[in-house]
């Protein structure tokens, strides 16, 4: 490969695509980003293309147009829809799996199958698509018990029902009522797994890999993990719940038997693999794979890869990937999500934000939901606005560099978690 080669077409509009065009602009390998749609912080460092993510054709007919030989997908929808398969017939390498391989996420009861024929630790589960049926079975259950819509719901198509009336009503809604639409019209009902999540995001080329560090989401609202789930409020990597010995659980019984389940089911599984886990009393056990990097996750993890990471997502697409040759920086990552009013409900857009004169070396503004005006300032234009970055030799360095930048940025209505990483930090007082 060789420096600026690469034109680039990045599909996506958010924190984490926002991260991926960083990556890009920092690239010495690419001559050229274009970002398809894009939001209004991104159109200040690239073109920025409207389309819908999910249009298929007119995604391939873009990236035609556009004369790229590269493109990164970020979201879920497209992959689930063949956008990858779609690409390779035209002749363009793209990071991300194909349909076959996004089923796993796309489909709850496609990967828990999978988990349980290929004998990967994940919580005990019954799949239904009759309410009477998921009832009667609830009568047998013990509680807190887990209700999953099966397809894409996004992100908020699971309800953890402390007691049989809550798992009763969630099992209705889903099957009878269809709040989520046919992507509830099959659901999984799942044992409670007690213990800490974590993120595994792996670099996948088939059966070569490069696991990135495990990091650490906050997907409740509220402080203390209170509130209602979101996409996500906020990261840091590494995660130090994710101890060596949890490590080597993790790559033993889960990674590698995955990707050696995906070939034997002829799955040339391509691009992000996000493993989503437990760390229960018996060991890590799967909670769900995703099929792209997680958001905001992606924010903290891709500046600690030293090694470019454009270069890997190229290796990982055109099968060259040599994970020997990853290298990471040391120290800590973090970024605070700066949501606007009513998130994870409606959010109110449209307001203005007042941002800092100057960032500080080591930290950064990723823009999520925001869009320009036509007076040319930036207002918010979704429920997560901004992620702040900052890197630290310590998380606690780490978290002072983010919180003292966000207490620079301004709009109105803007809530934020003011405890991230604070597990960590807890941990690291106690040992
Ligand atoms: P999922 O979309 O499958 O990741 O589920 C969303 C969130 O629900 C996860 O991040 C967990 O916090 C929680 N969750 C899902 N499945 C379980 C389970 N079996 N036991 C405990 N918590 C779960
Ligand atoms: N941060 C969680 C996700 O991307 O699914």
């Amino acid at each position: 490969m060789t420096d600026k080669s690469l034109r680039v077409l990045i599909v996506g509009s958010g924190g984490r695509e926002h991260a991926i065009l960083k990556a890009c602009k920092a690239s010495p390998l690419v001559a050229s980003v274009v970002v398809a749609p894009g939001n209004g912080g991104m159109e200040s460092e690239a073109r920025c293309c409207p389309v819908n993510v999910s249009d298929v054709p007119a995604v391939v007919a873009l990236a035609k147009d556009l004369g790229v030989n590269f493109v990164v997908v970020g979201p879920e929808a497209p992959l689930s829809l063949g956008l990858v398969d779609a690409l390779s017939e035209s002749g363009i390498p793209a990071y991300g799996p194909k349909k076959s391989g996004a089923i796993l996420e796309a489909s709850k009861a496609f990967s828990k199958d999978f988990l349980v024929r290929h004998g990967i630790p994940t919580a005990r589960a019954a799949k239904f698509s009759s309410s009477a049926e998921a009832v009667k079975y609830l009568e047998t259950q013990s509680f807190p018990i887990v209700i999953k819509a099966s397809g894409l719901a996004a992100g908020k198509g699971v309800v953890i029902a402390e007691n049989y009336e809550d798992a009763r009503a969630a099992v209705c809604d889903m099957l009878d009522e269809k709040c989520f639409g046919s992507a509830g019209s099959e659901i999984l009902i799942e044992e409670f797994m007690a213990g800490e999540e974590a993120s595994i995001m792996l670099m996948v080329c088939g059966e070569k890999y490069v696991m990135l560090p495990p990091s650490q989401d906050h997907k409740r609202v509220g402080e203390g993990d209170t509130g209602p789930n979101t996409g996500g409020m906020g990261a840091y990597a590494p995660a130090g719940v994710v101890t060596p010995e949890v490590e080597r659980a993790v790559v033993k019984k889960i990674v590698e038997p995955t990707l050696r389940g995906l070939k034997a089911e002829g799955i040339d599984y391509r691009g992000t693999l996000y493993v989503g886990i437990m760390i229960t009393a018996e060991g890590p056990k799967v909670v769900e794979f995703n099929v792209r990097f997680g958001d905001p996750e992606c924010q903290v993890l891709l500046p600690l890869l030293a090694s470019d990471p454009v270069e890997l997502m190229y290796r990982c697409a055109t099968g060259t990937l040599d994970p020997a040759a990853a290298r990471f920086h040391g120290g800590f990552n973090v970024v605070v999500v700066l949501a606007a009013q009513g998130y994870p409900g409606k959010a109110k857009t449209g307001d203005i934000i007042s941002f800092p004169k100057e960032i500080p070396a080591g930290t950064g503004i990723i823009h999520s939901g925001t869009k320009r005006t036509a007076s040319g300032e930036i207002a918010t234009a979704g429920g997560r606005v901004l992620g702040i970055t900052a890197r630290g030799e310590t998380l606690s360095r780490a978290l002072q560099n983010a919180y003292a930048l966000v207490a620079q940025v301004k709009f109105d209505g803007m809530h934020f978690r003011r405890d991230i990483g604070a597990r960590q930090l807890r941990r690291d007082n106690n040992s």
